[in-house]
Order: C-alpha cells, then structure tokens, then sequence
C-alpha cells in the first residue's frame, strides 16, 4: 500500500475515495492526525495531513517519528511526500514541481531517530541517497503520463522554521549548493529510511526564497496560498498516476 503525506494547502485528497479515517497510536505518542484510508482508483492508499487536518501543528511541532511509525505499521509499503517549498535556484519559480534528489539538514532540536535510548543497539543508517530512486522515478514518470512538468533532481535545504528565512540565509543556503528551501524535509526523511520504508518527496514551489526574485523586498503569504491553491491540483493529478504506477 502506498502512502502519501500531504503537507501545506494538502490537507485532503480529492483523488482518494470510499475513504475511512483510523486514529492509530504509537509508542512515540499520536501522529499529526488519525489515517484516511481510501483508493484511488483500484489502488489502496493510505494519507496523512502531516500538519494536521485543520493545519494547526508547526514544523518543528510535528511528531514525525509517531507520522512515520503509524504508515509502517498499518502497512505502508512506500511513501510518496508532498511539501511546499521556497525556490532558490533561478528557474524554481512558484508553481514549479521539484523532485529532489539531495537534501542537507538546517534543522535543530527535533526527536530525529528511533534508534536512541539505553535500549538500542547504536544503529547507523546509509543516508547517502536520502530519496528512493525507484520511487522518483515511479513520480517522474507518473508525472509524464499526467502532463505535468517536474524538475528532475535538487537539493531540498530544511531549515527549522516556523519562520521564514533571511535573505542572508537563503544565500548561505545558495552557497550550499540548496536549490529549493523547505522546513519538513527532516528528519521524515531519514526517518523514514530508518523505518524501512523507500521515501520520496515531490515539492511544490510556492514563492520565491527570501531576497531572491518577487521576494526581494518579502515574502507575501496571500500570494503562497493562491500558488497552493493553484497548484495542488496538478499534484493530485500526479499522485492519482503515481497510485496506479
Ligand atoms: N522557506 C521555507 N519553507 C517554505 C518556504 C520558504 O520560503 N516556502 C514554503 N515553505
């Protein structure tokens, strides 16, 4: 079964039908919200509003251990992940789909493992590859098929967040090598990894990183929320195709 976390502007997905909702608990406390199971077509999915349905839980509030905890054990077998995303590189425009391929941490503070406590074994995962290759290219040809552009490959920076960035921090972030800026990239990735579970996440662009572009005096919320609501249905369209790919 597939799963897929919807983050910023996608909190329900019209695509998935004969829905059921599931609160499912975790030795890691509650998840963002409780499961919808539904299909999409002919196939099982299963959903998580990673901020919660009524959007309510912070970045840095989300408790991704329980999120990732929750899809393995009702059965996820991948995870495709939706996240809104600041463009820095120059051609990552709001409305712009990403699909990266790298990511680098900025985060602080998070519960980031489940292989901590006096109980474990010290456990080290290979993270060298964060997104499942087979699983980008099961999105980048489902979004062929669904007529969608997406850029293939980039460096998702996750910063900590709520706030947005400076623009002082968005051109370190530049020097880095980041291409889009995010703040729930991690740990959900390497969480996920942990977990076992092939994870990818396909961005959605929804303004242009501090100090870069249309943003260089800015960034305008109401302008965010009409890119999502503009663009999430696209990206529906392309998780509808990834469901049956
Ligand atoms: N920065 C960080 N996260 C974001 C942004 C941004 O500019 N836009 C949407 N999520």
């Amino acid at each position: 079964m597939l799963a897929i976390i919807g983050g910023s502007g996608l909190a329900r997905l019209a695509e998935l039908h004969d829905t059921r909702r599931e609160i499912v608990r975790t030795p890691y406390g509650d998840p963002s919200c409780a499961l919808t199971f539904g299909r999409i077509g002919a196939h099982p999915v299963v959903f998580l509003a990673r901020h919660g349905y009524g959007h309510t839980i912070a970045p840095h509030e989300i408790n991704y251990r329980a999120n990732l905890w929750a899809l393995r054990e009702v059965g996820a077998g991948s995870v495709l992940a939706v996240a809104t995303v600041g463009g820095i590189r120059a051609d990552c425009d709001p409305g712009v789909l990403v699909l990266p391929d790298q990511i680098i941490d900025y985060t602080s503070g998070r519960r980031h493992t489940f292989f901590d406590g006096a109980d474990q074994q010290v456990t080290h995962i290979d993270f060298t590859a964060p997104y499942d290759a087979a699983l980008r290219v099961r999105l980048l040809e489902a979004a062929r098929r669904a007529g969608e552009a997406v850029i293939d490959g980039g460096v998702y920076g996750c910063t900590q967040g709520p706030r947005l960035e400076t623009a002082a921090e968005i051109v370190r972030l530049e020097r880095d090598g980041c291409d889009v800026v995010g703040m729930t990239g991690m740990p959900e990735a390497a969480l996920a990894r942990e977990a076992g579970l092939p994870y990818a996440a396909l961005c959605v662009v929804a303004n242009h990183a501090a100090g870069k572009g249309a943003s260089r005096a800015g960034i305008a919320m109401d302008e965010i929320r009409a890119v999502l609501d503009a663009t999430m249905r696209r990206v529906g369209r392309v998780l509808a195709q990834a469901a049956a790919g």
